[in-house]
């Protein structure tokens, strides 16, 4: 099957975009949104991959319409309540990278009730990065680290990147691939500390329309490039 990565994050975007273009409210789009990321989360643990990260809503999409921001906070709450059952039959550790400052109660509620009924499991890891930016959550980091010094429990001379990376919103290895859908190329604030490294991918299609097929096709491109890290091909067998 070829080499499969352990970490794949996906920005989900074109959602509001293939509403649109049928004629449809942008909400339908959402929803037709997370009818695919149910079927696609299912394939992509199911292909072996460990860990999966989706941006699912934005430290800036607060600055949409309040009808849009309430259909998918809605959305969310749905989601994490009625598909719970789901997550735990198929054994999938969800986690939530999150800023809880400005969340409804009831989004915050069903975010730590699905984080605690699911917490136990290990083979699979859903992570989802919901009123998220990566600017922030390096921010928080560091105010975290900071108080650490400052009450006397972290020497200054022991920050280092795997210290950084423990005190993110959730502690996970790197991410190995990032696609975002829709044909956007740029990276909107996302996870960039756990990206250093990763591949990049941009899809035409919209995410409503990025399949399991479409998903395939992605792994191939991924399978394709040669990850160097900063230094060699790592097949390369001189330095010339
Ligand atoms: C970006 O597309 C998409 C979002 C801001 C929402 C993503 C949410 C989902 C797919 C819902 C399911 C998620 C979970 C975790 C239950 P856009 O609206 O910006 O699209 P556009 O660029 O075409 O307007």
């Amino acid at each position: 099957m070829g080499n499969i990565p352990q970490h794949v994050a996906i920005i989900m975007d074109g959602n509001g975009r293939w509403a649109t273009k049928r004629g449809l409210k942008r909400s339908i789009g959402h929803k037709k949104g997370a009818d695919n990321l149910e079927k696609l989360c299912d394939h992509i643990f199911n292909l072996g991959i460990k860990y999966l990260s989706v941006y699912a809503f934005s430290t800036e999409n607060f600055k949409r319409d309040t009808e849009e921001v309430n259909y998918l906070m809605n959305l969310f709450v749905n989601m994490f309540t009625k598909k719970k059952k789901i997550f735990v039959k198929n054994k999938i550790k969800v986690v939530f990278s999150a800023s809880y400052d400005n969340l409804r109660d009831d989004v915050i509620e069903s975010m730590k009730d699905l984080s605690e009924s699911t917490k136990d499991f290990q083979d699979h890891i859903f992570n989802i990065c919901l009123n998220y930016g990566s600017r922030l959550e390096i921010v928080d980091m560091t105010k975290k680290i900071a108080q650490l010094c400052l009450d006397g429990k972290l020497e200054l001379s022991s920050i280092n990147e795997e210290l950084i990376t423990h005190n993110l919103y959730q502690d996970l290895p790197d991410v190995d691939f990032v696609i975002r859908t829709s044909g956007e190329e740029r990276i909107s604030n996302f996870m960039l500390w756990q990206s250093s490294y990763a591949e990049y991918y941009f899809p035409e299609t919209l995410f409503p329309d990025f399949n399991n097929e479409e998903f395939d096709k992605a792994l191939i491109v991924y399978q394709k490039r040669k990850r160097r890290f900063g230094g060699y091909d790592e097949d390369s067998t001189s330095k010339n």
